[in-house]
């Protein structure tokens, strides 16, 4: 029998403070109406204080993963923490995390795929488990967009949010967990979505920082035309290489980056809106961090065998989806 990598646990953490639509309107020259009718989005949480990086939610979460599981942290092989925005560009968020959890037998590294970089991870992570090679993995993915946005530019600044989770991957020989997985990358896209800035090619220098060149630049309509496109299209030819009809489909989880991406996936897959994960209202864009945070709100009404299909797209370009299978009924 196939050994496959089953999600066993799924925790998620977001900050308290929550900047909704009418303090942004405060801000820049937006409106509730504006953002809601071309997002989704109603409001977004912040990380707010000193020293306060993605580590911080990454911690939260993989505790609260710990504990939910009944796992001890120093069974965990592997942590994988996807981000663009790490604490430090080294080490590793994920180095910071195992660290702070007490994970003293796992090695851990991050990885940089944005939006898709759940996915990526997740993807990596199963082959670990599927080869023997490990028992307990960790995938988390999470992000403070609130430290690379910049609220003085209206088309950015209303998108983004703070958060993110993560799911404990173990092995199993029943057919449950990650079944299939098409992951793409498109590096030309590097032009629509980037952080000017700040890495090898352009080092921080005051003229980069008056420049305001150490935040999201994003060309928002040709983000969304490729968005639109690549997200419906992979998450259909994932269901046709799997022999998938949409009533096989439990639920659709979608990258929550614009309600108009997620619908338009929802509708090339022909699923209703009653079997697509949505939360995006509540928490915004949160980039690698939207995946593990709709699986989280919806875990309870998660049954074992379910089929998910998760799909995303984002800066790079990446985009992807993975088809699993839920691996656990709801918990009393
Ligand atoms: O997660 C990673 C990948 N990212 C994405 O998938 C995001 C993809 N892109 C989007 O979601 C959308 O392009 C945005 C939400 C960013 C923008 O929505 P849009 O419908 O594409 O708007 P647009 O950029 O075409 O702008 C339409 C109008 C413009 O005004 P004019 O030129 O028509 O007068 C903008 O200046 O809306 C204006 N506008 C705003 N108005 C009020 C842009 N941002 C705002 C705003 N409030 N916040």
């Amino acid at each position: 029998m196939k050994k496959r990598a089953v999600i066993t646990g799924v925790h998620a953490w977001v900050p308290e403070y929550v900047l909704d639509n009418k303090e942004l309107e405060t801000m820049v020259d937006t409106n509730d109406e504006w953002i809601t009718s071309r997002t989704g989005i109603k409001e977004r949480r912040i990380l707010k204080g000193e020293n306060q990086g993605t580590s911080v939610i990454g911690t939260e979460a993989v505790k609260g993963l710990l504990e939910k599981t009944n796992t001890n942290p120093e069974d965990i092989d592997l942590i994988i923490c996807a981000t663009v925005t790490p604490d430090m560009l080294f080490p590793a968020t994920a180095n910071i995390v195992a660290d702070n959890v007490g994970a003293k037998n796992s090695y851990s590294f991050d990885i940089s795929a944005a939006c898709s970089g759940f996915l990526y991870a997740l993807t990596i992570a199963s082959k670990f488990i599927e080869t023997g090679a490990h028992k307990k993995v960790i995938v988390i993915g999470a992000d403070k967009m609130s430290s690379i946005v910049n609220y003085q530019d209206r088309t950015t600044c209303i998108i983004f949010g703070d958060g993110g989770g993560a799911v404990l991957l173990e092995p199993t020989e029943e057919s449950l967990g990650i079944m299939d997985s098409l992951l793409h990358t498109d590096g030309s896209g590097a032009d629509f979505l980037h952080m000017r800035a700040g890495g090898s090619r352009k080092p921080a220098t005051l003229e980069t920082v008056k420049n305001r060149e150490h935040y999201v630049f994003q060309e928002g309509s040709m983000v969304f035309k490729f968005a639109v496109t690549k997200m419906a299209e992979v998450s259909a030819q994932i269901m046709k290489k799997n022999h998938l009809e949409a009533k096989d489909v439990a639920w659709l989880v979608p990258h929550q980056a614009n309600k108009r991406i997620i619908d338009a996936t929802a509708n090339r897959m022909g699923i209703g809106p009653e079997k697509v994960m949505l939360n995006i209202e509540k928490y915004g864009n949160t980039t690698a961090g939207t995946l593990p945070l709709c699986l989280w709100d919806y875990e309870s009404r998660l049954k074992k065998g379910d089929n998910l299909i998760l799909a995303a797209f984002g800066g790079g370009f990446t985009w992807g989806a993975v088809y699993l299978k839920w691996g656990y009924d709801p918990k009393p």
